[in-house]
């Protein structure tokens, strides 16, 4: 071959091949291992774990609400919590999220983000999707406008002055409409629905950003019997898709829900195992369900 046709094979070639970022290689470089390529931000689940806290400790004015707390979650689980009041299970969650900071401790989103490193907001922008015990949908708004807004306040200021809902966003909230068993109320003030709707409605809200992990706080506090199930098998259907940590106190949808159950008891796990496990343990019958 001549060298002029060389040359323009090359140049052919630079043209197709992807260009890589400086100091990147085409294996992954220093990032990749064990045959991934992990992209910085996102959750890496390779050590099969999603949510992973390690020796965690919280005092309030010298008492210890978290205490040597350790507990991991596995992708697409859903783990049940449970435990007597002020064992510690919101504040778990405030120190998943970023509300409160722990003193001690470890808190890593899958193996590669320290949760302690990032501030309330972001991590709500890396995939962790929270659900107070109270309903806090705009109730002045429709079904419709509350699920669009929640898209809107995912990309930050700027970004929602110029939003469209486009095609796929149309079509993921009609998807989310579906699975909150909403599709009905499309156009309904938020504030005329049930308690129980405004609670699927502020579920759907999260869906719609995505949440690799979910935590939901008492979700069914509240709710007729009927909502109740539909809320397990609403939750049921999520299961797989994300990660979801609920805690609750209804025994019989936790039956219907739980794969393993983790007891809280003074801010630390006293019992893990299925339900049917923890419930035979006299030290859960102790402090919680024999009461
Ligand atoms: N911000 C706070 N300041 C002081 N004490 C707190 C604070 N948050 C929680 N606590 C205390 O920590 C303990 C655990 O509370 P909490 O996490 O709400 O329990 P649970 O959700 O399991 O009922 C309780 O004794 C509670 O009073
Ligand atoms: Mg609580």
């Amino acid at each position: 071959m001549t060298p002029d046709l060389m040359e323009a094979g090359a140049q052919r070639l630079q043209k197709i091949a992807p260009v890589l970022p400086p100091g990147q290689t085409e294996s992954g470089g220093r990032a990749a291992g064990f045959s991934r390529i992990h992209t910085p931000g996102e959750v890496d689940v390779t050590h099969g774990r999603i949510l992973y806290l390690e020796d965690v400790n919280v005092s309030f004015d010298g008492f210890k609400a978290i205490n040597s707390l350790s507990l991991d979650i596995a992708p697409g689980e859903l783990r049940c919590i449970i435990g007597p009041n002020g064992a510690g299970k919101t504040t778990m969650m405030d120190i998943i999220t970023g509300k409160t900071r722990p003193d001690s401790g470890t808190v890593f989103f899958g193996s590669t983000i320290n949760l302690l490193d990032y501030r309330e907001a972001e991590i709500a922008q890396l995939g962790i999707g929270r659900k107070f015990q109270k309903p806090t949908v705009f109730e002045q708004l429709t079904v419709f406008e509350n699920l669009e807004l929640a898209l809107k306040t995912n990309k930050g200021v700027a970004a929602s002055m110029l939003f469209r809902l486009d095609s796929a966003a149309s079509d993921r909230l009609a998807e989310i409409l579906h699975t909150i068993h909403l599709a009905d109320s499309v156009t309904r003030q938020a504030g005329l629905l049930s308690h129980g709707q405004k609670q699927w409605l502020e579920i759907g809200m999260l869906l719609m950003q995505d949440p690799k992990l979910l935590l939901l706080d008492e979700p069914v506090a509240g709710m007729t019997d009927d909502e109740t199930a539909r809320t397990a098998e609403l939750f049921l259907t999520l299961k797989g898709k994300h990660s979801l940590m609920v805690v609750e106190h209804d025994m019989s949808f936790i039956r219907t829900i739980s794969d393993i159950v983790t007891v809280l008891c003074d801010g630390s796990v006293l019992a893990q195992g299925t339900l049917d496990q923890v419930q035979a343990d006299e030290r859960v019958i102790e402090v919680y369900l024999g009461r």
